[in-house]
């Protein structure tokens, strides 16, 4: 089992990874020392898949699990209270211990309600996406939407363990799995040439989620996230670099109204035309723009970018909590696995950049390397 250790303000923990590991959740739970109760919580969806599971290998867990939907538009205030009333009623006191098994969804919702409930009760993570195993259970943000906005609303609040089987990603939707896989390949491009190199010569593994190669890449992915967090868990500096392809991304994700990308996807097309911008301000070499599109784009086809009028996209940048005194600053990578932040770009090169995604994309599309990895995506799909 690989063990990887987060440092926190709020006290250590470790983030267990193993394809198997669900099954030791029991002992590892175990080793946190005493509790009153272990309460589960996850979603339908989740409970269908891995419900049975999870209630075998987690001990004391008897009783029925707090369920709650986990769609983004359901990630609300409401689902907040829904689970700490819950809580109440099952009898949870401070000394309980939450597990959250599901999706970043759930993981959010999930973290935050320990958070608040009594004041913060003991979380555990038991992430069951992609994006969950290799993100948001690891970093302690927690939160929910505001009708205004997502996110808006949350707490830093570490869990006190995070338990990572790759084998549970077998139930997951193909698509909600290559929106995990962009998040891989950002981790790559930012801060590992060795993974980025691995998944440019194993994608076609990866997307057939070969246990080895996805043992690989999400043990790597893991051991950057606990890096930059242990450096700057509240994002003042070094953790701004995880949100390469977010800038943009996230743009994207509010102009379409979060209905035509999965998160992954928009941050696809942000790592592409951030590419292209850092190639325009002579800010990355040629070989590494294009390496970071030709990867980007081997993990199948995206959702294509509607036309947004640049007024809009300029407005919700700026609005985004991350913008800077009325600055939109970016995260761009000065080659693979080397990133710089605060980077201003100049407005025209990224417009010229978005517009220039679609040509982009399909000249990349035609390169051998992504053609082979997209047959593996439609033998998946074909199954
Ligand atoms: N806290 C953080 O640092 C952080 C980081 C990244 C993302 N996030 C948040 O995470 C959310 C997105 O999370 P996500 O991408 O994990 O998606 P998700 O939680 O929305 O789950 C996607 C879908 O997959 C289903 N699902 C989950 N696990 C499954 C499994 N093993 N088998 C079958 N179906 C399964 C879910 O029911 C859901 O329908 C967003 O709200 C985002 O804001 C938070
Ligand atoms: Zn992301």
């Amino acid at each position: 089992m690989q063990t990887i250790q987060v440092r926190s303000l709020m006290g250590d923990y470790d983030v267990c990874c193993a394809s198997g590991a669900l099954a030791h959740a029991g002992s590892l739970i175990a080793g946190l020392g005493e509790t009153t109760g272990t309460f589960v919580l996850s979603s339908p969806r989740v409970w269908r898949h891995w419900g049975r599971a999870v209630m075998k290998n987690v001990p004391g867990a008897a009783r029925k699990p707090i369920l709650f939907d986990d769609a983004e538009a359901a990630k609300r205030l409401s689902a907040v209270e829904h689970i700490a009333r819950e809580l109440v009623r099952a009898g949870a006191d401070r000394h309980a211990t939450v597990v959250a098994v599901g999706g970043g969804v759930v993981g959010d919702v999930a973290g935050f309600a320990a958070a608040s409930y009594l004041r913060g009760v003991r979380v555990v993570h038991i992430p069951t996406t992609l994006v969950a195993q290799v993100d948001s259970s690891v970093g302690g943000k927690t939160g929910v939407n505001l009708p205004e906005g997502k996110n808006l609303v949350g707490a830093f609040y570490p869990p006190k363990l995070v338990i990572v089987d790759p084998q549970m990603l077998g139930t997951l939707p193909h698509r909600e799995f290559r929106s995990g896989v962009y998040e891989v390949v950002k981790y790559g491009a930012i801060a590992d040439a060795a993974l980025f190199k691995f998944l440019e010569e194993h994608m076609r593994e990866v997307l057939r989620r070969d246990a080895e190669a996805l043992a690989f890449i999400i043990g790597r992915s893991i051991a950057i996230k606990a890096r930059v967090v242990n450096k700057d868990e509240r994002e003042n500096g070094l953790r701004q670099i995880l949100n390469f392809g977010h800038t943009l991304g996230h743009a994207l994700e509010a102009a379409t109204n979060y209905r035509r990308f999965l998160h992954g996807e928009a941050i696809a097309w942000g790592m592409i035309a951030v590419a292209m911008m850092g190639l325009a301000a002579e800010r990355i070499p040629l070989m590494d723009a294009f390496r970071i599109v030709r990867l980007t784009a081997s993990v199948g086809p995206l959702p294509s970018v509607p036309e947004i009028p640049a007024e809009e996209l300029q407005r919700i940048m700026l609005g985004d909590k991350k913008a800077r005194a009325g600055r939109v600053l970016w995260v761009v990578p000065s080659q693979i696995g080397k990133t710089e932040w605060g980077i201003e770009v100049p407005w025209p090169l990224v417009m010229k950049a978005v517009g220039s995604l679609p040509e982009v994309m399909a000249e990349a599309r035609s390169t051998p390397m992504v053609k082979n990895a997209a047959r593996a995506t439609m033998r998946k799909r074909q199954r």
